[in-house]
Parts: structure tokens; C-alpha cells; sequence
């Protein structure tokens, strides 16, 4: 039977398992090679098919006669080893013979061919498991014994079937090719089973790994690309190192230069390659994803123009796939785990340490990378983000900050404001040009302004504001205010968002640049608005209105109205509101500008519902909702169906005010907005209102008024006030 250490926890794999059945019960493929790196689970993986089909399970069509499975690492890979067990499997008196045929003084080829004549039934299988040791670099067999072995076994006739598990594979001659069938088991487990697996291996449960978040275990197991027995050996390190007690993260942190990791998990054969072979993983290294053979070749050629790339890509993918291949994109690639281990071998300086190597890789991508004209979608910066990476890999933050600059308002704007957050996260504190730093800022607080959370918003912009004062640069000064009273109004912090609106409003309009002006215009309406400053929130709308006409600019325009629609919905006076809000809507329709239109949607809305009409009102919410999915702004998404929860509530539909306001909530929490404990409030005002507690849903809709007061998004919190008088007063009764 197939030594079957590590079979109950074995994970997943159910795909590859299938793919081996697959081939072994295909006649033509004589030998079923499993080919990876070391402790990717090859031997697990054979020996789970071996039990498998030892067990009749998933033996589609053909059920084995007998297994035997040999192993270097157990009694050794030779012949008299596989001679011996392969004896067995036609039965006693057949082994009676065998044997004697074994001792007798007759040369190889003649002893396997008794062997195999013995062989004609079956089918049998024979695991031969860890065959790497038995071959050098270029799969070639070390020992004349086994050659004679697989010589007969590929040109006689007989019922068994090879299952291998090797690092490289068998080279054969040209014409036995087709006999052997290649399996490549490159991936790692997937983040699901391997988290599993890492908790299983701390079954004691004495290591950091109970204590650790499952967003730590899912970190970890990325760190080491699920590879299964990395995974054991961070399990082992936590609970070896009795002396020092390491955390996980001191495991990650050390890992690719641990000694016991490097040992067990790095191939040794890198260390025997030439040095130019090496010099070119060195740089594939540094890539870390898969390269072209002239992106190698333009990185490595001043650094080390002697080496002949192609020459030594083309030995690297033949010899065992050390380095693997895809031939459609005609792309080089390293196993990640590879990479890892080489790109830790780096020196940080000199012409080919890892600073050295990846500010050329950087400049290959910054060679390649598409100018502003040709970008439609995030996928087209690609190329910007790579450099980006490597700069920061380089220790050059501020060619990084600079490309980063390039493309961050671009990226914010497309829906990928968490990449951008990401990317100026790894610059914070690391600037010290004061230029730089200053963009940096103003892209870092604009990013967080959209993505949230927005109390981090307004700190990074305050500190971006008072540095552009310092270095008295008008245009970011102008940026940083208004995004910083922008900040703040969504904040429900009104006071502290008049000031910078007023300023940037200002500097806009002697800088000169319409646009912005008029963003900073809406802005401060609005800001108005919330604070119930009808007048004023009209003035600074008519204000826009005659700015927008002078330059005939229907932007403008819509947003003029747009402002003035909530100016009067804080007023209360809904038919206004509702004129303006359609004009709105057919002006920034016009223009083709989405992202105002779902609060626009919501101001009707919630004049509708001030007229009293819930049925259009439920619309609009509707409408609103659509549009703010639309344009992937999750807090428009969490207004409007908080509104819309309010609206269900009014006609008596607690339980659909129960689903909206919950929606709402997670909508908000998406967002990293203000507004998850409003809708929390109303969720909890239904749930007590369904179960029947008027009292206890009287005290939560009061929360969700107070709360959602000064947001004139929201429906008024007059309206919640006056429901709750209610319903306390029925309590009472
Ligand atoms: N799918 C799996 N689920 C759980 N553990 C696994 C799995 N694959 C491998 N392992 C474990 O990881 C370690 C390395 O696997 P192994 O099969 O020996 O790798 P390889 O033969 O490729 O070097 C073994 O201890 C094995 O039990
Ligand atoms: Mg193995």
C-alpha cells in the first residue's frame, strides 16, 4: 500500500486529482509524470489518487490489479527495490519465480523483461514518488539498472502503468514521448483550504495562529502562494522556537531568509546553474511576474551586456522548467515561491542588487507604458502601476510619488480609489521634497475624500493645505481647501467646512479655472443648505447660474440647479425643489454626466414624499439607487435607500423599512461614511416596530433623527421627531 502520510488533512486538488485519473486510465499513456517544485504536494497529491484507486473509488472503467509504491524517500528508488515489490503483484507462484530470476546471474535487460512478461496482466500500478533523486538537472537517469528498467518498460508489452512525482522530468528519446503523459502542479493551494490547512496544523492550538484574524491567516498563506509545506514549516516555526516565542507576522516577516525554510523549500538546483543562467533568474526575480525575453534582455543588457539571454531563457524552460513558460504571450515566468527565495538573495546595492535591478525594470515599464490620450479604463495604467512598484522596491519614492502623480486622479475617478489609497499609503512620511510631498498629499487626501474613511481625509488634507500655504502654491492650496471643506461637509462637520469652501472659492476664481470654481460654488451651497441657510445656499446657486450662462456651460448649469433643488428642500418647499431637481436632470443628462444624478434622484424623492406622493417617491429612491450603483458611490446608495426605508416605513411596511435601512447600513459601511449609525437607528426602529415595541421604536427613531440632522440628504429628521411623538404617545396609552 502507498505510504500515505498526511492523507486526513489532505486538501482540494480535486481538479488535478481528476486530471491524473484522467490520464492514467487513458491506454496510451504509459507513464503519468506529476511534475513542481519541491513541496508543492506532489506526493501527497499520488498518494491520495494511490488510495484512491486502492479503494475502487473514482477507478472509472478499469479497476487496478494491484499498487505498489516506491520512494526515495522511504526504501529508495533502485531496481531490486522495484523489482521486489513489482514481484508481488502477479501473485505467489509468479513471485517464486521472480525471485529466482533475481538472483540468477542473468544481465538487466534480460531480468526486467521476465519482469514485464510476468506483468501482462494487471492493470498495475507502480507510484514511483520523489523520482527527482534518481535524475540529474536535464532528467536524465543516473543509473544504467533503472535505464534498462525503463527501457523495457516503454518498449515491451505489458498491464503497468508508471504514476510519478518528480521535480524534473524523465527525459525520454523523441519516439517514447507520446508514452508519457506530464502533469504540472504549479499552483498552490487556494487561500480557502490553505487557511484550513494552517489551523488544522495548529491543532494544539499553541501557536499565534488562534489568536490570528482571518484576514492574517488569508495574508500569510498569500505570503507563501499556499504552498502546502511552506505552511507546515510557519506552523513549525511557531511552535518550535520555544526560546524566542515568534508571532506570525515575525515568521512572514523572516521567512524567505529562514534557514530550515530555505533548506526545505528552495531548489537547490539554482545553486549549480552557470552564472549567467542565474544572472537572468536574478532578473526574473526581480520582475516577480512574467517577463518578455527582450524586457530581460533591455534590463540586463547595460548591467551585464555579455550575457546572451535568449540562449539562457530557452536552457532555464527546457531543463526541468525551472523556469516556465507561456508560449502564446511568449512570456518567461519564475514560480512565485522562486522568486521569492532568489529576489531575498539580492544584495540591496551594487550594479546588480535589488535597488539597481529594479530601477531598470521600472524603467522598461516606464518605456512602455501609454501616454494619457490612450486611457479608457484602469487596465490601461497598468503599466504606470508596475513602475510605481518598482520604484518603491528601488527605494526611490519620489520618481514613485511622481508617476503616482501621473495617474492618481485617474484611478480615483475610474472606481479604483482603494488601489490609489493603497499606492500613497506606501509613500506616507517617506517624501522629503517638499514639491513632491505636497502632491502627494492633495492626491492621498482627494483619494480618501472619494474612498473614505473620511476623518483621514481631513487630517492628510489640513497638513496638504498648510503646506501649500508654506510653499505659497495657489493651484494646490485651491485643491486641498476645497476637498478639505468637502471633507468636512460630508462629515456633518458644517462650521469647520464653510471656512476652506469660502477660501478655495476664492482662490479658484482669481486662478481662473471655471470648473473648479464651480465645484467649489456647489460645494459651499450645499454646506449651506445643511445648516438650514436657505438665503445664503441660494445666493452662492444664483451665483453659479449667472457664472455658468456667461460661458454657456450646461454643467455649470445643472449644477446651479442642483444646488438650488436642495437649497429649497431644506426650506421645505418641495414643488421648488422638485422644478429645479428636473432641470437638473435634463441638463447634466444632456452633458452626459452621471455621478450627480442618483442625488438628484434622491432630492425628488424626498420631495415627493414631503407632498406626500410615496409612490413616486419610492421611484425616485429607486432611481437614485440605480444610479449611484451605476457610478460606484456606495454612500449616494446608502442615502437613498435609508429614504427609501423611510418611505416603506410611512405607508406601514415596516418589514421592507427593515430590509432598506439594513442595505443602507452596509451601503454606508462600504463607503467608510458617516451615516452607518442613521441607518442602523431606523433599521433598529423597525425591528422594534415589527415585534410589536412602540416605545423602544419610538427611542430609535429619535436616534436616527438626531443623527441624521445638518445632512439634508436625509429626510427630514422632523418628520422621524414626529413619528416617534406617536408612537410614544400609543405606548402610553
Ligand atoms: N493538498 C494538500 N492538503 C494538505 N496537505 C498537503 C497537501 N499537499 C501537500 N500537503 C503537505 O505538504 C507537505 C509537502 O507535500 P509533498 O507532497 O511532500 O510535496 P512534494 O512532493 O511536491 O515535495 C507534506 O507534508 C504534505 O502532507
Ligand atoms: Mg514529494
Amino acid at each position: 500500500m502507498p505510504v500515505a502520510y498526511g492523507l486526513e488533512t489532505f486538501k482540494d486538488r480535486t481538479h488535478e486529482r481528476a486530471e491524473v485519473m484522467a490520464r492514467l486510465g487513458d491506454p496510451r499513456a504509459r507513464l503519468v509524470a506529476i511534475i513542481g517544485r519541491r513541496g508543492i504536494g506532489k506526493s501527497a497529491l499520488a498518494a491520495k489518487v494511490a488510495e484512491q484507486l486502492a479503494s475502487g473509488a473514482g477507478a472509472e472503467g478499469r479497476a487496478w490489479a494491484g499498487i505498489v509504491n516506491v520512494s526515495s524517500r522511504t526504501s529508495g528508488i533502485s531496481l531490486e527495490r522495484i523489482f521486489h515489490d513489482c514481484a508481488r503483484l502477479p501473485g505467489p507462484d509468479a513471485l517464486e519465480d521472480l525471485l529466482e530470476v533475481w538472483t540468477s546471474q542473468r544481465g538487466t535487460p534480460d531480468k526486467v523483461a521476465q519482469l514485464f512478461a510476468a506483468l501482462s496482466g494487471g492493470p498495475y500500478l507502480i507510484l514511483l514518488d520523489n523520482f527527482e533523486d534518481r535524475l540529474d538537472d536535464r532528467g536524465e537517469l543516473y543509473d544504467q539498472e533503472l535505464s534498462d528498467f525503463f527501457e523495457a518498460f516503454f518498449r515491451t508489452r505489458h498491464g503497468a502503468r508508471i504514476l510519478m512525482t518528480t521535480q524534473v522530468p524523465l527525459a525520454l528519446p523523441p519516439e517514447l514521448r507520446r508514452y508519457q503523459a506530464r502533469l504540472y502542479l504549479d499552483q498552490g493551494l487556494p487561500v480557502p483550504d490553505a487557511v484550513e490547512l494552517l489551523c488544522e496544523l495548529d491543532a494544539d492550538g499553541e501557536t499565534d495562529i488562534v489568536r490570528a484574524s482571518q484576514q492574517d491567516l488569508e495574508r500569510a498563506v498569500r505570503r507563501v502562494h499556499g504552498v502546502p509545506r511552506a505552511l507546515e514549516l510557519i506552523a513549525g516555526a511557531l511552535s518550535e522556537d520555544y526560546l524566542t516565542l515568534p508571532t506570525l507576522d515575525e515568521v512572514l516577516d523572516t521567512f524567505v531568509e529562514r534557514g530550515d525554510v530555505i533548506a526545505y523549500l528552495a531548489q537547490d538546483r539554482f545553486q549549480r546553474l552557470d552564472a549567467e543562467s542565474r544572472l537572468v533568474l536574478e532578473v526574473l526575480a526581480a520582475f516577480g511576474r512574467p517577463a518578455s525575453r527582450d524586457a530581460v534582455s533591455w534590463v540586463l543588457g547595460p548591467l551585464a551586456p555579455d550575457v546572451d539571454v535568449p540562449a539562457a531563457l530557452a536552457r532555464l524552460a527546457s531543463h526541468g522548467r525551472m523556469v516556465t513558460v507561456d508560449r502564446a504571450r511568449r512570456m518567461f515566468a519564475l514560480h512565485p515561491m522562486d522568486a521569492d527565495f532568489i529576489y531575498g538573495e539580492l544584495p540591496r546595492d551594487g550594479l546588480l542588487g535589488y535597488r539597481s535591478l529594479n530601477r531598470r525594470v521600472a524603467d522598461w515599464y516606464a518605456r512602455q507604458k501609454p501616454s494619457r490620450d490612450r486611457w479608457r479604463s484602469v487596465e490601461d495604467v497598468q503599466l504606470h502601476r508596475y513602475e510605481f512598484a518598482h520604484r518603491i522596491r528601488a527605494e526611490d519614492h519620489e520618481p514613485a510619488a511622481a508617476v503616482l502623480d501621473e495617474i492618481d486622479y485617474f484611478l480615483t475617478w475610474r472606481g479604483s480609489v482603494g488601489a490609489t489609497k493603497d499606492m500613497h499609503q506606501q509613500l506616507s512620511g517617506r517624501l522629503r521634497d517638499d514639491e513632491t510631498r505636497l502632491a502627494h498629499l492633495v492626491g492621498f487626501g482627494v483619494a480618501l475624500l472619494v474612498g473614505g474613511p473620511h476623518r483621514q481625509a481631513a487630517q492628510v488634507l489640513g497638513e496638504a493645505a498648510d503646506l501649500a500655504e508654506r510653499l505659497n502654491d495657489q493651484h494646490r492650496l485651491a485643491q486641498a481647501l476645497f476637498a478639505l471643506g468637502d471633507t468636512y461637509r460630508q462629515l456633518n462637520q458644517l462650521d469647520e467646512a464653510i471656512g476652506p469652501l469660502r477660501r478655495a472659492v476664492e482662490l479658484e476664481d482669481r486662478l481662473g479655472d471655471p470648473e473648479r470654481l464651480l465645484r467649489a460654488l456647489m460645494s459651499l451651497s450645499l454646506t449651506h443648505s445643511y445648516r438650514g441657510e436657505v438665503r445664503e445656499a441660494l445666493e452662492v446657486a444664483d451665483t453659479m447660474r449667472t457664472r455658468a450662462l456667461e460661458r454657456s456651460d450646461d454643467l455649470g448649469r445643472a449644477q446651479a440647479n442642483d444646488s438650488a433643488a436642495c437649497a429649497h428642500l431644506a426650506s421645505g418647499d418641495w414643488n421648488r425643489a422638485l422644478d429645479m431637481a428636473r432641470a437638473a436632470i435634463a441638463l447634466y443628462e444632456e452633458v452626459g454626466v452621471t455621478e450627480a444624478l442618483g442625488y438628484v434622484h434622491n432630492v425628488q424623492g424626498v420631495a415627493f414624499l414631503g407632498l406626500g406622493d410615496v409612490a413616486r417617491a419610492e421611484a425616485e429612491f429607486l432611481q437614485a439607487n440605480t444610479d449611484g450603483a451605476a457610478v460606484g458611490s456606495p454612500r449616494t446608495e446608502g442615502i437613498c435607500l435609508y429614504n427609501l426605508a423611510w418611505a416603506h416605513w410611512t405607508v406601514g411596511r415596516y418589514a421592507d423599512a427593515l430590509t432598506a435601512a439594513q442595505r443602507s447600513k452596509s451601503c454606508f459601511e462600504r463607503a467608510a461614511a458617516t451615516g452607518t449609525e442613521v441607518a442602523d437607528a431606523l433599521a433598529l426602529a423597525a425591528r422594534a416596530r415589527l415585534a410589536g415595541e412602540a416605545g423602544e421604536a419610538a427611542r430609535h427613531l429619535r436616534a436616527a433623527a438626531e443623527k441624521s440632522r445638518g445632512n439634508a440628504d436625509f429626510v427630514p429628521p422632523a418628520w422621524l421627531l414626529a413619528e416617534a411623538e406617536r408612537l410614544t404617545a400609543e405606548s402610553t396609552d
